[in-house]
């Protein structure tokens, strides 16, 4: 069956992945690009389409979402770790009220926004599976390090969305699907300057992202609401 997918962050590590993986996928039909800058299309399927989450009015820029009748796969891949203003606290003193607000807005309000957007169209689907990156650190149950707290908290608040989601999309229709997937650690912007501390493997953004899409391929219904890792296995919150 011919699939038409969504990626959000196509401009990342990750996300640009994500898009070479499904252009070169017959089965895929058209791909909606999201980026904070628009993308050169690299295939004839691809809508470049802005998206910044910073910027409320852009959220406008989905109404061009053009000729879609249904969606299969949604994956949302941004997210912020540092920016140049930003660095993951390492202690209670270092946090601050707009720091917090930042790396919520990126990780938790944007992509839910995001979803709500697309409401519409995942309503004329046949079933859509929502896929989140989110973070191993963002369990409670794994957290032993501490630090990180806007980071943390903020995909912890997103694990909690996507339960919500899970749970409201699937009285809509039983064959949607949201889930949350840890990517690992993968070489990227977000995760460079912490490369040098990480003491188990460290993917490439294609690596991972073939895994991902394996387990992407396999979830189903009994699984909506859950977080994975890249081998499929689930996080606990
Ligand atoms: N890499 C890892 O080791 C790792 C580990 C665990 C989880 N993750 C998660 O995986 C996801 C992808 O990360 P990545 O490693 O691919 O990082 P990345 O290369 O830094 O990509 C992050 C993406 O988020 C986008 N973004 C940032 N601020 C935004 C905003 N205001 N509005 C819209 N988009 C915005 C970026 O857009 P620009 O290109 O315009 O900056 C970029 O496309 C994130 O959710 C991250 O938390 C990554």
């Amino acid at each position: 069956m011919n699939k038409n997918i969504l990626i959000a962050g196509s401009t990342g590590a990750i996300g640009s992945e994500f898009i070479r993986f499904y252009s070169d996928d017959p089965n895929v039909e058209k791909i909606v690009s999201l980026s904070r800058k628009k993308i050169e299309p690299t295939h004839n399927k691809i809508q470049s389409i802005e998206l910044d989450y910073s910027n409320e009015q852009s959220f406008e820029n989905l109404n061009k979402i053009s000729q879609l009748e249904s969606l299969s796969t949604i994956i949302i891949a941004t997210g912020i770790l540092h920016t140049d203003q930003i660095k993951p606290e390492k202690s209670i003193d270092e946090i601050n009220s707009k720091v917090l607000e930042k790396v919520f807005q990126v990780n938790v309000y944007g992509p839910i926004l995001l979803v709500k957007k697309l409401l519409p169209l995942i309503k004329k689907s046949q079933g859509v599976k929502v896929v989140f990156l989110t973070a191993r650190v963002g369990s409670i149950s794994d957290n032993g390090l501490g630090g990180w707290y806007s980071y943390r908290s903020s995909k912890c608040a997103l694990n909690m969305m996507i339960k919500n989601l899970s749970i409201e999309l699937q009285r809509a229709n039983k064959e949607n699907i949201v889930i949350g997937i840890h990517p690992g650690t993968v070489r990227s912007t977000l995760s460079e300057p912490f490369l040098k501390y990480v003491k188990h493997g460290i993917f490439s953004p294609r690596e991972s992202v073939e895994l991902m899409t394996q387990v992407i391929n396999k979830i189903s219904q009994k699984d909506s609401g859950k977080c994975f890792d890249f081998s499929g296995k689930v996080i606990d919150p």
